[in-house]
């Protein structure tokens, strides 16, 4: 009989799109997912290393795992990711929990069915850290979430070295993937009846993909300053030029590489989605500077500008630390200040944390955990107030929404997003439907098939802080 796998993903969604490749891989040697944990006889636990409460979380997970492990041996326990390209970690598990069967990390990922393979045959522990990527492994296959959408690569690692991240530590350096190995990918993704795209990397905006064929690249606009290399702007362009893309996205960018060419691109390209994640992790000059950060509140403030003088429409959301080691009074306010500024959609607070081995764990001046958190408290108060208010000012406004599948809090409910990323949970009622509609007359779970997947018209009813809530007009106009 066929073994049954479960992944636990923690961490962004590059983390849930490794997840995802780990899945097709092990399906395409003939494995079976299992719906949950419980019933899986292989756990594969995808790490995170970015802060430290998905450090605890994972030798929490690994805590509860122990009891089944010691029942049944031939459970088999895999853990991988970020955490795992950090030696520390790897001791701890060896001396902790020596019963793990197979540790391995982010640049062997595609390592992972022969690696099990040997564990589930020899019944030996198996460890393989890649300290480098050795080349990008291409055309591995992924179990995607969504059968509409999907998440592409595009870089891995990051040069960038914020003094408080992680990430080029266990992600290596940035290295970016070919232009036609991406478009190839993202063609095969249309054709299988993918229609929204996410362009993922650590920060796309500095994509630099040499043409394998520098013919392909010929008559690109975008203005690459070097002839045989893709920019993100023209990657974006070749993306959109492909039938049955009809959105793109992209996570994540850094504001001290954002170009006018990809300000032009949101523009010029139609899929190209009105929204922009931009991380400022703080407002103070003096902070960004600790932080390593390459820009200031100036300059970034004019980068909103800029992008709102040429979209608009475009909705803004941002990363911001609180406490991070230094931080006075004066600094917090200046975040506060730069957040009422700019207004954004919505933010990700955080608290600083120590990441052993970054430059900013050795700063003396570390702020105390209960000034950090009263800090902290004021900053998602003043968010949660502006996202109120962003989301408020869409009612009554009709929004074409890509629909995702029922709604996780309501199942009679539908949710899918906007073109500027917000969620809307919105119901499907019989006396809006026309009459010739097909949806009359159906049940819950068939108005679902009919609709994940397709572009509806909603209008919004209420605007939440955290999502929208509104009633289905119709299906839109498709492409
Ligand atoms: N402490 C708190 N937040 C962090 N981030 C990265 N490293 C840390 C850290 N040491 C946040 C940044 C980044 C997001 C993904 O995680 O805001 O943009
Ligand atoms: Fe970390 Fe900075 Fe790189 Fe983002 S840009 S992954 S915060 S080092």
């Amino acid at each position: 009989m066929e073994k049954t796998f479960h992944i636990t993903t923690f961490g962004c969604q590059m983390n849930e799109h490794d997840s995802e490749i780990m899945a097709g891989m092990l399906e395409a040697r003939g494995l079976r997912r299992a719906p949950d944990r419980k019933s899986a006889q292989i756990e594969i636990i995808n790490t995170c290393s970015v802060r430290d409460n998905a450090d605890k979380r994972f030798f929490g997970t690994l805590g509860q795992l122990k009891r089944r492990k010691t029942q049944d041996p031939d459970f088999t326990v895999c853990v991988c990711g970020c955490m795992m390209q950090q030696q520390r970690v790897v001791d701890r598990i060896q001396e902790k929990y020596p019963w793990v069967d197979l540790v391995f990390g982010t640049n062997n990922l595609h390592r992972l069915p022969d690696l099990l393979d040997q564990v589930l045959t020899g019944h030996d522990k198996e460890i393989e850290i890649w300290q480098e990527r050795s080349g990008i492994a291409e055309g591995l296959p992924a179990e995607r979430m969504f059968r509409h959408k999907a998440l592409v690569n595009i870089t891995f690692g990051c040069n960038n070295f914020c003094t408080y991240c992680i990430v080029p530590y266990t992600r290596g350096r940035e290295e970016s993937r070919h232009p036609e190995e991406i478009l190839k990918e993202i063609r095969q993704l249309a054709e299988d009846g993918v229609r929204e795209v996410t362009l993922l990397g650590q920060n796309v905006n500095s994509y630099r993909g040499r043409f394998l064929d520098p013919a392909t690249g010929e008559g690109v606009p975008g203005g690459g300053l070097d002839p045989g290399v893709c920019t993100f702007a023209q990657l974006i362009r070749l993306t959109a030029k492909i039938p049955g893309i009809e959105r793109i996205r992209f996570m994540t960018s850094h504001p001290k590489d954002l170009s006018p060419a990809l300000i032009q691109t949101f523009v010029d390209v139609p899929e190209l989605c009105r929204n922009i994640h931009l991380p400022v992790q703080a407002g103070s000059d003096r902070i960004l500077k600790r932080m390593n950060r390459h820009y200031d509140s100036g300059k970034y403030l004019r980068l909103v500008r800029d992008l709102r003088a040429a979209v608009p429409d475009i909705t803004m959301s941002t990363d911001i630390i609180v406490g991070f080691p230094g931080e006075t009074e004066e600094d917090l306010q200046a975040t506060l200040d730069l957040v009422e500024k700019v207004g954004y959609d919505s933010a990700f607070t955080f608290l600083y944390s120590i990441r052993q081995g970054t430059p900013a764990a050795e700063y003396p001046d570390q702020v105390p955990d209960e000034v950090k958190h009263e800090r902290f408290d004021r900053l998602v108060e003043l968010v949660n107030r502006i996202s109120a208010e962003k989301d408020a000012a869409c009612e009554g406004k009709i929004y074409r929404i890509l629909v995702d599948g029922p709604s996780k809090r309501d199942r009679k409910a539908m949710a899918g997003r906007t073109d500027g990323f917000k969620l809307v949970n919105f119901s499907v009622r019989e006396e809006d439907l026309p009459e010739e509609s097909p949806l009359r007359g159906r049940s819950p779970q068939e108005i679902a098939d009919l609709l994940t997947g397709r572009f509806a018209d909603v209008i919004i009813t209420k605007g939440k802080t955290f999502s929208l809530e509104g009633r289905f007009l119709g299906l839109s106009e498709e492409a």
